[in-house]
């Protein structure tokens, strides 16, 4: 399959002067004048085949809506070449080619033309455009009073019935509500069975996992990783940790600070071995050392049926002094989606402090809600600190793998539990 995008090196240098006023000189003397380089991006290269949803994840700053304005062709690269093959249509940060002072009609016309699409081929359009957007009566006022959401609604809607090859969509979903967001990640996904290319600009994570079959981390204008979206996203998540431990951000707001320790319940026979691992992080303070799910009466189980009371036990063994340790695990589907997360503070059960060598061991009795069946995995982690801010000793991702078994269908994630009423009434009489 031929790429349909593909960046060779691609940079971007932005001209930085040191004092404002040196770029007012440089325009007045017209000459070069004192500037430092600022490299939005390096050296990126890149190849995305047709129908395929590539995710950019990274911190802000780290090069994003840079990489897709050059993309979309409003921004220039300074170095590298950039081969697109296909029509773009582009949901960019600000603006979007949207002239504030139309109206959304005249925007929309607007659009099509700069998209190449003839004004009948719109008139057939206009309809679905508005309906997607749902906007109502503000599609006759002019954009600059449209809410950041109206905005990008209408922008969305238009973006998608241009019949773009290549779409582009940064941040953009982030200001929809969330029916909103819902829908737009409804049809990105719609489109790219349709054979379109995305490219997805976002902070929202499970967003990525759940809609790129690929993602790419920049960091510092450097792409430092391109893989599957789980992968990336944990890498992702590693590094943040590694900059906020760097940072050493202390919070005193929080609640848990001064809650008094649980007794200990000897019977808990400590678990020794993780069954799989596919990263690993921490400060080393402490280490897990195993994980093991169970049935509510201790035995073991690698499979469970949906809806079933379970337990999960972690044993971590501490290395350093650990004032107010904390034990918990994250629960992910196959596709790498969080389900759910706990740990022993966030349920109210606040552990002693923790000495070198001792090794402590945590049940989670557990009613699972009805999973959808499938394979889930655990990943079990002990940290130290207080919710709000901890410092992450030992983080081992996707640690066990087991599987939800289930003899009745489970739309979306989870069954919720309902309880139904109804009536039928044959001709009542009125009145
Ligand atoms: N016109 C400009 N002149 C100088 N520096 C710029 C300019 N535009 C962007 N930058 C810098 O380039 C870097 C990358 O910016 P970019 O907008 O691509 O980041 P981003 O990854 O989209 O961030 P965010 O998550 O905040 O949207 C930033 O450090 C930014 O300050
Ligand atoms: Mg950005």
């Amino acid at each position: 399959m031929s790429a349909v995008l593909s960046a060779v090196h691609l940079s971007k240098c932005y001209p930085v002067y040191r004092r404002p006023s040196d770029k007012f000189l440089e325009i007045v003397t017209r000459r070069k004048h004192r500037t430092d380089e600022f490299w939005a991006l390096r050296d990126i290269s890149l190849e995305v085949p047709r129908a395929s949803s590539v995710g950019v994840i990274g911190q802000n700053g780290s090069g994003k809506s840079t990489l897709l304005q050059i993309v979309a062709g409003t921004l220039g690269q300074t170095g590298g070449d950039l081969f697109v093959r296909g029509k773009v249509s582009a949901l960019l940060e600000l603006g979007a080619g949207f002239n504030p002072e139309f109206s959304g009609r005249d925007n929309v016309y607007m659009n099509g033309a700069i998209m190449g699409l003839s004004k009948s081929q719109m008139d057939g359009r206009f309809a679905d455009i508005v309906r997607f957007a749902d906007i109502g009566p503000f599609l006759e006022q002019p954009v600059k009073t449209y809410s950041s959401g109206m905005f990008m609604r209408l922008a969305f809607s238009v973006a998608i019935h241009v019949d773009p090859e290549i779409l582009l969509v940064d941040e953009a979903l982030a200001v929809g509500d969330l029916l909103f967001q819902q829908r737009c990640l409804h049809r990105i996904h719609r489109l790219r069975q349709d054979g379109v290319t995305i490219l997805l600009v976002t902070h929202d994570l499970s967003a990525v996992t759940r809609f790129c079959q690929r993602c790419i981390l920049l960091d510092h204008g450097r792409m430092i990783m391109d893989d599957r979206p789980d992968a990336v996203v944990q890498r992702y998540r590693a590094l943040i940790f590694a900059r906020q431990q760097e940072q050493g951000e202390e919070n005193s707001l929080d609640p848990s600070a001064d809650a008094e320790p649980e007794e200990p319940d000897p019977q808990l026979a400590p678990v020794i071995g993780l069954p799989a691992m596919d990263h690993r992080f921490g400060d080393g303070r402490a280490e897990v050392l195993g994980v093991e799910l169970m049935d509510p009466l201790g035995r073991a189980r690698r499979e469970l049926f949906t809806g079933e009371a379970a337990r999960v036990r972690i044993s971590v063994r501490y290395r350093a002094e650990l004032p107010r340790p904390i034990v918990g695990f994250t629960l992910r589907d196959r596709l790498g989606v969080e389900i759910s997360a706990t740990n022993t503070l966030h349920e109210d059960y606040p552990l002693p402090p923790g000495r070198p060598g001792q090794v402590c061991t945590v049940d989670f009795l557990l009613q699972l809600p009805h999973l959808a069946p499938g394979a889930y995995t655990l990943s079990p982690a002990v940290a130290q600190g207080a919710l709000l801010k901890h410092e992450m000793c030992d983080w081992v991702d996707n640690a066990l793998h087991f599987t939800i078994q289930s003899s009745r269908l489970v739309y979306g994630m989870f069954r919720m539990p309902a309880a139904l009423r109804h009536r039928v009434e044959e001709g009542v009489a009125r009145e």
